[in-house]
């Protein structure tokens, strides 16, 4: 497995690897690599004949006073991880390799990074599509796996590759969760274990809405309400958002039999004690 921080070199790798004529899959991540990131390099595995991930903590998507800093980072298990799923390279730059000193060229979007996590997070969205661009520049696979837990980084993504024309097929897989039905996060690690009982309560409140539109609801609403008030009885529980939106375009949906493509996003973010924590479903018909 080669192991690079090197832009330059990793490029040459990538090509190589296409002039051969082999099918390139591709894993963006912050490290900290969970069973989630696993499932992700496992597909890709299975689907091409070449993986790589990289491993980068982007500090354009963090806010000011979001956890750049005390975001966890372990490379050697990281790599570890790697080694035994089968990828071929991992790419680690510095930051400095990443951006240089005079850095000021942007990938922005109008429509799907203003509701959801994007009301809270105003620059998040801007980071990611500006680190993911340039790692598709990078690493020109031909195909890159995005987990559904950020079901809006997917749809971001989905969106910038379609209206950048970039040739490159985004794959989102399923959400991994803990026996207990907490999401996998690297962020979980900074749960104290009475915090790590109460961050239960998302998937708790999630798995209450959508027994609600299984029983024939389908007013938003209702459905939010019913969410909300699951949440509002964890004392450690701090609600940013409870929203449905149509998965499509990342819009609020009052008749979530309305969707566009028939698929409605309901997500939520809650903070557990200081830890942001995400959740979601999508409702297919
Ligand atoms: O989902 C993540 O880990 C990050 O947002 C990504 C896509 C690697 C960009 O930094």
């Amino acid at each position: 497995m080669i192991i690079s921080g090197s832009i330059k070199e990793t490029r040459e790798q990538v090509k190589e690897w296409k002039k051969q004529g082999l099918r390139v899959g591709f894993v963006p991540t912050m490290g900290y690599l969970h069973e989630g990131h696993q499932s992700l390099m496992e597909a890709a595995k299975k689907e091409n004949d070449k993986v790589a991930v990289s491993i980068f903590v982007n500090p354009i998507q963090f806010g000011p006073n979001e956890d750049f800093a005390s975001y966890p980072r372990d490379l050697e298990k990281d790599a570890a991880l790697c080694e035994r799923v089968g990828v071929d390279l991992i790419f680690h730059p510095e930051a400095s390799e990443m951006y240089d000193e005079d850095f000021c060229t942007y990938v922005d979007m109008d429509g799907l990074t203003k509701e959801l996590c994007g009301k809270s997070r105003p620059t998040h969205f801007r980071g990611v599509q500006t680190v993911v661009s340039k790692l598709f520049h990078i690493i020109p696979a031909d195909r890159a796996y995005f987990g559904q837990k950020d079901a809006q980084q997917l749809a971001v993504i989905r969106k910038m590759v379609r209206d950048m024309s970039m040739d490159i097929e985004i794959i989102g897989c399923p959400i991994v969760r803990e026996e207990d039905g907490l999401a996998k996060s690297s962020r979980n690690t900074y749960l104290s274990e009475e915090e790590r009982r109460a961050a239960l309560v998302l998937s708790r409140s999630l798995a209450e809405g959508k027994k609600l539109i299984q029983s024939g609801e389908r007013d938003a609403g209702r459905i939010k309400a019913c969410i909300m008030d699951v949440l509002k009885k964890e004392a450690l529980a701090r609600p940013d958002y409870v929203e449905i939106v149509d998965f499509a375009d990342i819009t609020p949906i009052e008749d979530i039999s309305a969707a566009k493509n028939g698929e409605v996003l309901c997500a939520i973010a809650v903070y557990i004690g200081k830890t942001r924590l995400i959740d979601n479903f999508i409702w297919k018909y």
